[in-house]
This record gives structure tokens, sequence and C-alpha cells, in this order.
């Protein structure tokens, strides 16, 4: 029998909205200056009324948090500044009675230096299991051909060890060393961490660095065979004992090179999208479609069961690692001009501040992310328009205080200012006394009003997690329109059209919609009914950084 989870749905992460939160970050019940688990249950009911289905929490494990806690020193406990296994165990609870799924991260490429295994390794017999469960050299030669991730903080991917008489391998900070998957007392152990969470009840896990788990000599060290053999192992592993749980890969790479993470179905269930998001912002500030349509173009099909997970910021830089030389440099004097809001080549900065506080460019962006195909995946704070401060070291300036209210810390904490983990956002633009949870829910016309409907209306339709996609190519290349359409059970289809303008002004657009002539256009959001659709090109003009979602109904279609 394999164990149940919260989902009834096998596909269930094809329709989600995940929210991405870290507990530190969202509420703090006990006055310490640091969000903990009794706060973010506190806010649940928050959660629920913007309509997300599945909160993504970043890593909550004990850990030096020299890397935000993607530094784990033990895999099967909670960091007690965030509260108890216990106080973990109701927030699952709380947030499953509210149809809310859970999502959380197996960082299985690195551990912290203080995880005891690191510390028994060192000390390890050269050649022993322990001391192979991470990757030793006598040379710092090996791997050249690696790249550096961290390239403001780290030289070399090898760091001496004193005590190993060795070299060490790290992808990321020195300070993380990569467990060895050649040695399968890993996989062990990273089973054993693994069934531990889903034993608990947790719906779902976002595989982090996954693409660097096996090294070999004259390669890249990423995305090769040994690695996608781990990755089945793990499916195969959920597979035998749970149902309804997904896998969301973490892997950094090009659509083609990420293709192989879903397997035929049998590795990830999710894969992040990196390229499309540096693109969407080119197109953007370019208002130009070509940077979206040819990254899509570059985009293969996927399995059945497998989805796209799309997200427009997140904890991270916003990463250029995926675009040209020329488009680094454009991206960057476009969006960080100041060289305080870059970090290893991306850009640490929110959403709103990246689009200037623009309110339709934020919601043109968001609209995108709603009716791309895949899974949107919207990060704390941006959906009332939170702004960052990258006076911050590392990445955060997009890690801190979620605004509450105007109250002090802004109704984060009840802690002396000077206590917070990270100051909260003060600046007159995005402050907490004017961007805030509080302002916004009295405030009919508030950007996070417009979330919680759009996050609704995309809930009323199948097609945008489950539905074809297809451009439209208008001679307008400021206009980006695509269609997405589903057949239902009776046969009948759900079609919808989409229209963004990504220009400053206002554009007009003809698009050849004679392969729907009949059909009568709905607009969306007020169930407008527009112009029949005839042989004729259908034309359409549209206000600066406005989008339509326009529902096809078949002629003479009752309305639902
Ligand atoms: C990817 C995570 O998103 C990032 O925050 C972290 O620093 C690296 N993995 C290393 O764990
Ligand atoms: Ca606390």
């Amino acid at each position: 029998m394999k164990k149940p989870a919260s989902a009834t749905d096998p596909l269930w992460y094809k329709s989600a909205i995940i929210y991405e939160l870290h507990v530190r970050a969202f509420s703090d019940s006990n006055g310490d200056g640091i969000g903990d688990f009794p706060g973010l249950i506190s806010r649940l009911d928050y959660l629920q009324d913007l309509g997300i289905t599945c909160i993504w929490l970043l890593p909550f494990f004990p850990s030096p948090l020299r890397d935000d806690g993607y530094d784990i020193s033990n895999y099967v406990d909670v960091n007690p500044s965030y509260g108890t296994l216990d106080d973990f165990k109701s927030f699952l609870k709380g947030a499953h009675q509210r149809n809310i799924q859970v999502m959380i991260e197996l960082v299985i490429n690195h551990t912290s230096d203080q995880h005891p295994w690191f510390k028994a390794a060192r000390m390890a017999p050269a050649g022993s299991p322990q001391r192979e469960m991470y990757v030793w050299s006598k040379t710092d030669q090996l791997y050249k051909d690696a790249s550096i991730i961290f390239t403001d903080t780290e030289k070399s991917n090898w760091t001496w060890d004193e005590t190993a008489k060795a070299f060490y391998w790290h992808r990321f900070f020195s300070h993380q060393p990569d467990l060895n998957f050649d040695n399968p007392l890993v996989m062990e152990e990273v089973l054993k961490a693994m069934r531990f969470w889903l034993d608990m009840g947790v719906d779902a896990l976002r595989m982090d660095a996954i693409a660097y788990l096996v090294e070999r000599d004259g390669t890249s060290c990423q995305n090769l065979p040994e690695t996608h053999a781990v990755v089945k192992r793990i499916r195969a592993a959920i597979d035998a004992e749970y149902a309804n749980r997904f896998m969301l890969a973490e892997a950094n790479e090009s659509p083609a090179d990420v293709r192989p993470y879903f397997g035929d179905g049998d590795e990830c269930q999710m894969a992040f999208h990196f390229p499309l998001m540096p693109r969407i912002y080119m197109a953007l500030r370019q208002e130009d479609s070509l940077p979206i349509t040819d990254v899509m173009a570059q985009t293969p099909a996927i399995p059945d069961n497998c989805q796209w997970g799309l997200f427009l910021r997140n904890h991270d830089e916003l990463t250029l690692a995926l675009v040209s030389e020329d488009e680094r440099d454009y991206m960057h004097i476009a969006y960080s001009n100041d060289p305080r809001m870059r970090v290893n080549g991306g850009i640490r900065r929110r959403l709103a501040p990246l689009v200037d506080n623009n309110r339709g460019r934020i919601e043109l962006l968001n609209s995108l992310l709603l009716s791309f195909p895949g899974t949107p995946i919207l990060y704390y704070g941006d959906e009332i328009g939170m702004g960052d401060n990258i006076y911050l070291g590392d990445r955060n300036g997009v890690r801190t205080p979620m605004q509450w209210n105007s109250d002090r810390n802004a109704g984060f904490s009840r802690c002396d200012p000077a206590r917070l983990y990270l100051p909260v956002v003060m600046d007159p633009i995005y402050g907490y006394q004017v961007v805030n949870v509080e302002a916004e829910l009295s405030d009919q016309s508030s950007l996070l009003h417009w979330m919680r409907k759009m996050i609704a209306l995309r809930k009323l339709f199948q097609v945008f997690g489950c539905g074809s996609f297809s451009f439209l190519k208008p001679a307008n290349r400021k206009v980006l329109a695509y269609l997405r359409d589903i057949e239902r059970g009776d046969g009948s289809h759900e079609t919808v059209l989409c229209v963004a303008n990504l220009s400053r002004f206002a554009q007009p657009v003809a698009l050849d919609l004679s392969a729907y002539r009949g059909a009568e256009p709905v607009e969306m959001l007020g169930y407008v009914p527009f112009p029949t659709i005839t042989e004729a090109p259908y034309v359409l003009t549209l206000a600066p950084y406005s989008f339509f979602w326009l529902e096809l109904q078949p002629p003479n279609a009752k309305p639902a």
C-alpha cells in the first residue's frame, strides 16, 4: 500500500499555484526577531485567501546559516530558531486542512561542513566509506572543466582540508562540501532523509542543485548520465512507497539540457524554466516579443505527466547564466545600473523595483506568469509589491521581513528593531509604512486585490495548467499573442486567447483567428463579450502594458 498524500489528484501540481517563502522571513511569534512555524501558522489564512494552493518552504533545517539554510547540518530536524518538529507538523496539518500542499527542499548535492558526516569524513581513513561520503582529491587539478557558480566569493571548486590532508570538492561555497554519489552509503542516507519528511506527509520536494550531483573528469560535471541515474533512483523510491507526490528539478540549464530531468516521465515531474525568465524581462524592456517567442521555440515538448515551473523572481539573484554576453550587458544596463544591484553575474532585486514600481508592468508580467504553459510560482512579498535593500550582502536584499502592516517592524515581529534577522524595508517608496498587507487589504484597487482576483480567475480554467500552447504571429511584434486550448471530457474545447502589449504606448494588433470564425471572445475578468470572430483579421487595440484574456466561446454558447 502506498502512503497517501493530502492531494487526491495525482497530477495536482499541474494546476497548482505555488508560493515560495522562508519561515524566517514570514512571521515571528515569540519576539526574537526571527520568523518561526507558529508565526507562519498564524498567517495560513492569509495565504488561503490569496488563493495559492502549495507552499514552497525554503530550507528550515539545522544549519550554520551561511547560505540561508542551504548549508544543512542535520537533514531530519527543524532549526530551533524556527521552532520544533512538532511545530512543523502543526504547520503541515494547518496547511493541509486548508487544502494547501507543502513542498520542502531536498538539498543533496552538498551539506554544511558542520554536518556530522563531514566532520567524521575528515578524520576517517582515506578510502573508507565514512571518508568517501564526500569527494576528495590529492590535487585541485581534477574536474577543471566545471564552472564556478559563486564567482563573487569562490576562486576554485576545491578547498584544502588540513585534517584530511586532501582537497574536497564543492560546487558552491567552500563551506558546502559536495556529497559523493559514487558511494552507495550516500544514496542510502539521502533516501532515509527523504522518507522522514514524506512519511510525515510532505507533498513535494524541490531538488536543489540537481545538475551537479556527480562529477567526472573531462566533463562540465553537469547533467551527467550518472546524475540522471541518481534522480531516477530517487523517483523510483518515491513511486514505490508514496502516492501523489512530486519532485521539482532546480537545474539552471538550457531547455534542451533540462528536458532530460523529466526523463520518460520517470525523473522529476516538474522543472523550473530558467531561460524563460530573463527573456520575459528583455521582451518587456525591448518592447519586442521576440526574446519570448524565441526561447519558447527552443523549449522541447515534455511528457504528459510533467510540467514546467514558471517564476518571475525568487530568493536568488535573477540569474543571467543562460543569456548571451550581449544580452547580459543589456540586462545589466536595463535592470541593474548600480553595481550594488548585482551578484554572481545576476541581478539581486525584487519584481516591483525591477520594473520601476510601474503597476502596469507588474500586472503584465504576472498575467504572463499566470497564463504561460506551466505552474506559476510566486515569491513572497511580490504580491504586495515589496521592494528590496541592495545595501545588504549576498542575496539578503530580497529576503527581508514580510510587510504585514505599518506597525513596528512591519507587524512581522514585536522585537527591538535592532534584533531583526534583517532590517525591514523602510525607504519612502517600498517601505512598510506604504507597502503592507493590511493597507492593501483595505484598498480595493491594490496590487494584492488584483493578484487575488487573477489567481482566482486562473483557477477557474483548467486550460492554463493543463492545456496546449501556441503563438499567433501578428505583424506588430510589440504585442505578444498566444492560444491555450484543452479538450474537455464532453469533447468541447476550453480555448483562451491571451494578448499582451509589451509597449509603454498604446498598440493596435491584427490577429489571424480565421480558424475560429464564428466564435465569440469573452473578456474573462469582466465577462464582457467582444465582437464575433470572422474570416477577416481580428483587430484589437491595447492600452500601454495592457493585456486581454479572452475565452473563445463557440457560436451561440450559453454563458457559464
Ligand atoms: C540553489 C539555491 O536556490 C541557492 O539559494 C543556494 O545558494 C544554492 N542552491 C546552493 O545550495
Ligand atoms: Ca521567532
